[in-house]
C-alpha cells in the first residue's frame, strides 16, 4: 500500500490532547529562569504547526484573550472540529487553518512563541527541514521555539519492533486493522521462546507501551512511514544550522537527573558544556523522548540561579503520602506528582511549601505572597527550596494567573469551554491545564452552569439530593480549576 501521510490523517484521526507544558506562560517562566526575557505571554503571537484540532491552543487562547494564537493542520476534520469550538466559544484571539507547513511563509510575519509537538519526527526530510527554517524565519527576537521529537539511544527499541509491524502489515490497507495485526505480532514473538530472553521482554515492554495508548496513536507512532528520532547532539546541531540554541526542556524536571546515584549526578553536574551533560544524561536514562525549548543563537543561556525564582508564580498538585503533615515535625514525607513519581523530604521548608501550594490548587501563588504565607522561613532559603520543589516536578512555574474562579459565588460561571464540553460529555479541560473525567451529576452541574442561575434554580433543574451535596459539586468545581473569573486579565 503506497503511504500517503495525508490520507494516513484523514483515515485515523490522531486523538488530540492538551499539552500544559507547551503552554506559552510555562516557556516563558523556563527561559526567566535561565536569564533570558521572553516576550510576556499575556500578549505575544503564537504558532502551532500541526495543531490538529487545536486541543491545546483553545485553551490557551481562552487563558490569554490579549494573546493571538494561529495554528495550522492538513488534517481538514481536525481544523473543522477546532473551527466549530472556537465559533461556539466566540473567541476572537485565535484562527486554525487547513494548511501545510510548506505554504507558511513571509506573509505570516514573526511569532513569540513557536510550538511543534509530535510532528518533525514523523514527517518527511523536505518537511522537516522547513521546519527548522520556520523557527529561523518565523521567530522573533526574543521569542522561543517548543518542539519535542525522538531521541536515541531510547528509539533504538521502538525501531526494532517499528520494522518488524512494517514488514507483518504491508498489505493491510485499514490502518487500524493493522496497528492491531502489529501488536498481535509482538505478542507473538515475546511470548514465543521456551524462557525469556532480553529480546522477548524487550518486546514485551514496547507492546505494553503500545496497548497502553489509543490504537489511533500506534497507528501513526508505529506505522507511520517516516520516524527520524535524533541523538539529542545532533538535534542540537540541525537547530543550531537554523540560528537556534538550546535553553531547557519542559517540564524542566526532564532537564535534570532524577533517581540517580549521587556519584553519578555528581559526575552529571561536573560537565561544564550543558549540551554533552544532557546528552550523557540521555544515554544513562536511555531516553527516547525530548521536549526542548530554543531560543534565537545570538542570545545568553545562563546558567539557571535560585533568585530568579523570586519573579515567577507558583502551582503545585502533587498529593502527600500523609494527609495531615506538620512541616516542623522533621519527619519525611512523600509526595506523588501528577506523573506518579514518588519523591520524599524531610526538608521543613519544601514541606511547608507544598503544603501551602497544594491546599491552594488550582492557584498560583508569587513570591511575596508565598512568604508571607511562611514568616519564619528567611527569603534567602525560600528561593532555593523552590528551585530543589521544581527540579524534582513537584512544583510548576507560571509567568501569568490563572482565569478561574476560587469560590461559586452567588450564580456560579463555570469556564466556557468546560461548559461546551460538558454538554458534549465526559472530558473537560480545567484551567489548571488537565484534561479531567466528570461523572454525573457534575457533567449536568457543570453543562448549565452560564452564571445565570442561582443555586435554588440549580436545585430545581437538576438531580442533586440536597442543597448540601450541591455545595460539595461547587467546591469541587472550584478545586478541580473548572470555574471562570470573565474578568480580563490586566
Ligand atoms: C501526531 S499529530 C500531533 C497533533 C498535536 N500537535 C498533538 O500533539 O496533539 C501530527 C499532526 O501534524 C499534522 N501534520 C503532519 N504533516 C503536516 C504538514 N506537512 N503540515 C501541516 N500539518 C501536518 C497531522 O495532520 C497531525 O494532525
Amino acid at each position: 500500500v503506497p503511504y500517503d501521510q495525508i490520507a494516513a490523517y484523514e483515515q485515523v484521526a490522531y486523538p488530540t490532547y492538551l499539552h500544559p507544558m507547551t503552554h506559552p506562560e510555562r516557556l516563558a517562566a523556563l527561559a526567566k529562569l535561565h536569564g533570558l526575557n521572553p516576550p510576556p505571554a499575556a500578549r505575544c503571537r503564537v504558532l502551532e504547526l500541526g495543531c490538529s484540532d487545536g486541543g491545546s491552543l483553545i485553551p490557551f487562547a481562552l487563558d490569554l484573550p490579549h494573546a493571538e494564537f494561529y495554528g495550522v493542520d492538513l488534517d481538514d476534520a481536525a481544523i473543522a472540529r477546532g473551527q466549530h469550538t472556537i465559533a461556539a466559544l466566540g473567541l476572537r484571539n485565535i484562527r486554525l487553518d487547513v494548511r501545510n507547513v510548506l505554504d507558511l511563509g513571509e506573509a505570516d510575519g514573526q511569532f513569540d512563541y513557536i510550538l511543534t509537538h509530535g510532528l518533525i519526527g514523523w514527517v518527511p526530510p523536505h518537511v522537516r527541514d522547513y521546519l527548522f527554517a520556520i523557527y529561523r524565519h518565523r521567530l522573533t527576537p526574543d521569542g522561543l521555539v517548543y518542539v519535542s521529537y525522538n531521541t536515541y539511544p531510547g528509539s533504538h527499541f521502538r525501531d526494532l519492533s517499528r520494522g518488524m509491524m512494517a514488514y507483518h502489515t504491508r498489505n493491510i490497507a485499514d490502518r487500524q486493522v493493522a496497528a492491531g495485526q502489529g501488536m498481535a505480532l509482538l505478542k507473538f514473538l515475546s511470548a514465543s521462546q521456551a524462557e525469556p530472553t532480553l529480546y522477548t521482554m524487550l518486546l514485551e515492554t514496547e507492546l505494553a507501551g503500545m496497548v497502553d495508548r489509543d490504537l489511533a496513536q500506534v497507528v501513526h507512532d508505529e506505522l507511520g512511514e517516516f520516524h527520524q528520532p535524533f541523538y539529542f547532539h545532533e538535534f542540537v546541531s540541525l537547530a543550531g544550522a537554523a540560528g537556534l540554541r538550546y535553553v531547557t526542556e519542559s517540564p524542566y524536571a526532564d532537564a535534570r537527573p532524577q533517581g540517580l546515584k549521587p556519584e553519578v549526578t555528581q559526575m552529571l553536574q561536573s560537565i561544564g558544556d550543558p549540551i554533552q551533560r544532557q546528552q550523557y544524561l540521555d544515554f544513562i536514562i536511555c531516553r527516547r523522548f525530548r521536549r526542548s525549548v530554543f531560543c534565537r543563537a545570538g542570545l545568553a543561556v545562563e546558567p539557571v540561579r535560585s533568585e530568579r525564582m523570586r519573579a515567577l508564580l507558583y502551582s503545585s498538585n502533587c498529593v502527600a503520602d500523609t494527609p495531615e503533615f506538620d512541616p516542623a515535625a522533621g519527619q519525611a514525607v512523600t509526595f506523588e506528582t501528577p506523573l506518579g513519581q514518588r519523591v520524599t523530604t524531610t526538608h521543613p521548608t519544601a514541606q511547608a511549601i507544598l503544603s501551602i501550594l497544594q491546599g491552594r490548587f488550582p492557584q498560583r501563588l508569587d513570591f511575596p505572597a508565598l512568604h508571607n504565607l511562611l514568616p519564619e522561613t528567611p527569603e534567602s532559603d525560600l528561593a532555593p527550596a523552590l528551585l530543589a520543589l521544581l527540579d524534582r516536578d513537584l512544583i510548576i512555574v507560571h509567568t501569568v494567573f490563572p482565569r478561574l474562579a476560587t469560590a461559586a459565588g452567588e450564580t456560579p460561571l463555570a469556564s466556557p469551554l468546560v461548559r461546551l464540553q460538558a454538554q458534549q460529555g465526559a472530558e473537560v479541560t480545567s484551567l489548571a491545564g488537565a484534561q479531567v473525567q466528570v461523572e454525573e451529576p457534575l457533567r449536568q452541574l457543570l453543562a448549565v452552569l452560564d452564571g445565570t442561575r442561582t443555586r435554588a434554580t440549580l436545585l430545581r433543574e437538576l438531580p442533586f439530593p440536597s442543597a448540601e451535596a450541591l455545595d460539595r459539586a461547587l467546591l469541587s468545581c472550584a478545586q478541580l480549576g473548572l470555574l471562570f473569573d470573565p474578568a480580563p486579565p490586566a
